[in-house]
């Protein structure tokens, strides 16, 4: 919660995509969008349930599985009382209060009310919410962890009294009619069908949290033209979960291709990932870091195996990778080459500035220090992630089951652009990776773009 700008970035292209949707709705009707905003959903109904200790139990886990709090908590705020900015190409929209405060929060909604907003995107005044809410994936939601989530919110939180900020976005991309086409474009309409996908039922249970509640597709899905995911669901097609560019971090390939995928990492991989931040492959950082820390870190373990299960049931989006072997493995025979090719520039590099952590194999420290060979991200197709880790550095997330937070120190001022464009190809060349090379006006623009200080010149 104490970065506001990288998971609260996700939703920024989202919005983008709203210049093209309003570009569009302007050819329609506006009154259409108004008249029609209201359907779906039943903004009377009431809880069918009755409020017991369990039900605001399972409310508390629901929304620790939707990090509502990571978006609804400004920094330094008062926990769901709303507030954090979330910028936009087209203005600043600001997250809603929803503790049960009658005035300012959401104490005065109905179960209905609720319900549409979280899972339709629909405003209680019948206006459409911005999709930087991740209402799309919350349709994926259960009636019954829905109606937990909303017997939480109005018994167990504090209710606050603070004003929701009106957005500033400039008038005539303020209107919010278009967000309602954007809504029946890409919206899915509410659906359990994670509850048949297999005949599995830890699979079923793993597509759900992963497409529902934890909408880890937000980030690791590639989006379309009105910036709306690919695919929400494995029925929907191979962009499921294939990766996506958030923030200038790549959210890499959840499925099970060899090289830039899930394939070569086991269920106990995963779930050790989710839930300390690392593994002996790789470790968390961007958007996920966050994601880590607030939210899977805290899920119980029969939820993460559910979640490694039905990720690893998810096939290759790419070919299937040739030869004998799929999995990248380390192999101490291209150490040997990759010593010898040096001076090449960038194996010079990275024996002066990486390899006391990394390793000069490149096999790194488990559980402190990732290893870059046979690493998915190091062999992802868009190298923006390691141009990113190694400009600005990075904290690994301290998590219960991994307190010790190992630190990557940014090189932006000691590298130069080329520097690191070639230390970047080095290490997607080296031990067993496959990665292609990377470019310096791909770090130039990065730099721009991150706002990163210069390479002081070495003499
Ligand atoms: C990725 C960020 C993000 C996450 C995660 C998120 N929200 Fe939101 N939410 C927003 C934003 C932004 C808005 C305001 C959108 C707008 O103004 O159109 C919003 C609006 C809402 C509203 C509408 C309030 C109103 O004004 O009527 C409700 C209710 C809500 N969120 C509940 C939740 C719950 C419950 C969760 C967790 C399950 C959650 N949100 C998770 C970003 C998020
Ligand atoms: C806010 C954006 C965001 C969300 C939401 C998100 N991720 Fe990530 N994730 C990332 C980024 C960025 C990376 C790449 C950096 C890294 O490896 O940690 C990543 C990496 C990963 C990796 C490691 C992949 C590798 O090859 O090293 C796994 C596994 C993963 N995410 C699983 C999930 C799951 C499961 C969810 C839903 C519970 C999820 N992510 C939700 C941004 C996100
Ligand atoms: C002081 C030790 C240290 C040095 C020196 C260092 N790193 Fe790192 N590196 C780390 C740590 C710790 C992480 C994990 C950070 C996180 O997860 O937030 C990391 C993460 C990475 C990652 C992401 C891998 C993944 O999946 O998590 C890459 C790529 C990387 N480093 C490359 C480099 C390169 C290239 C250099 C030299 C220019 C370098 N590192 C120097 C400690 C170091």
């Amino acid at each position: 919660m104490n970065m506001p700008n990288n998971l609260r970035a996700t939703p920024l292209r989202i919005a983008g995509g709203l210049v093209i949707v309003g570009a569009l709705g302007l050819c329609a009707a506006v009154g259409t969008a108004k008249a029609f905003g209201g359907t779906g959903g039943d903004a009377s109904a009431t809880l069918t349930v009755p409020v017991t200790p369990e039900l605001l139990q399972r409310g508390a886990y629901v929304a620790v599985a939707g990090d509502c709090a990571a978006c609804h908590t400004a920094p330094g705020g008062q926990a769901l009382a709303g507030g954090l900015p979330i910028a936009t190409p087209i203005g600043t929209v600001f997250t809603s209060n929803i503790t049960p405060d009658k005035a300012t929060g959401i104490g005065n909604y109905t179960y209905g009310a609720f319900e549409r907003a979280v899972r339709r995107g629909i405003r209680p005044d019948g206006e459409a919410l911005y999709p930087a809410m991740p209402f799309p994936s919350y349709a994926h939601m259960s009636d019954a962890d829905t109606q937990a989530l909303y017997a939480y919110l109005m018994n167990s939180v504090k209710p606050v009294s603070q004003p929701d900020k009106p957005e500033a976005i400039a008038w005539p991309l303020s209107m919010r009619w278009p967000l309602t086409y954007w809504r029946w474009a890409f919206a899915p309409t509410v659906t359990t069908h994670a509850a048949t996908l297999s005949s599995d039922p830890v699979i079923n249970r793993g597509a759900y949290l992963v497409e529902g509640p934890e909408h880890c597709g937000t980030c690791h899905t590639d989006r379309g033209i009105g910036l709306q995911e690919l695919a929400l669901t494995p029925q929907q097609g191979e962009h499921y979960l294939s990766g996506g560019v958030v923030d200038h971090y790549l959210a890499s390939d959840l499925r099970g291709d060899a090289l830039t995928g899930l394939g070569s990492w086991s269920e106990a991989d995963i779930v050790t990932f989710l839930k300390t931040g690392r593994n002996s492959h790789a470790t968390a950082f961007g958007g996920m870091t966050d994601v880590v820390e607030d939210s899977t870190q805290h899920l119980q373990t029969s939820d993460l195996e559910a979640i490694a299960r039905f990720l690893k049931s998810l096939p290759p989006a790419g070919p299937a990778i040739e030869g004998p072997q799929s999995g990248l493995t380390y192999e101490p025979a291209m150490a040997q080459a990759a010593a010898t090719t040096a001076p090449a520039r960038g194996a010079n590099v990275y024996a002066a500035n990486c390899a006391a952590c990394h390793m000069p194999t490149g096999t790194g420290f488990s559980g402190m220090f990732p290893a870059l060979a046979g690493n998915p991200v190091v062999n992802s197709q868009n190298p923006v992630s390691l141009i990113h880790i190694i400009l600005s550095g990075s904290t690994m997330p301290p998590t219960q089951g991994a307190p010790m937070p190992a630190v990557m120190p940014g090189f932006a001022s000691r590298l130069s652009d080329r520097e690191v464009a070639d230390v970047v190809t080095y290490i997607r060349s080296s031990w067993g990776n496959k990665g292609g090379p990377a470019d310096a006006s791909q770090v130039t623009s990065l730099r721009g773009a991150l706002k990163a200080p210069p390479a002081k010149s070495t003499p």
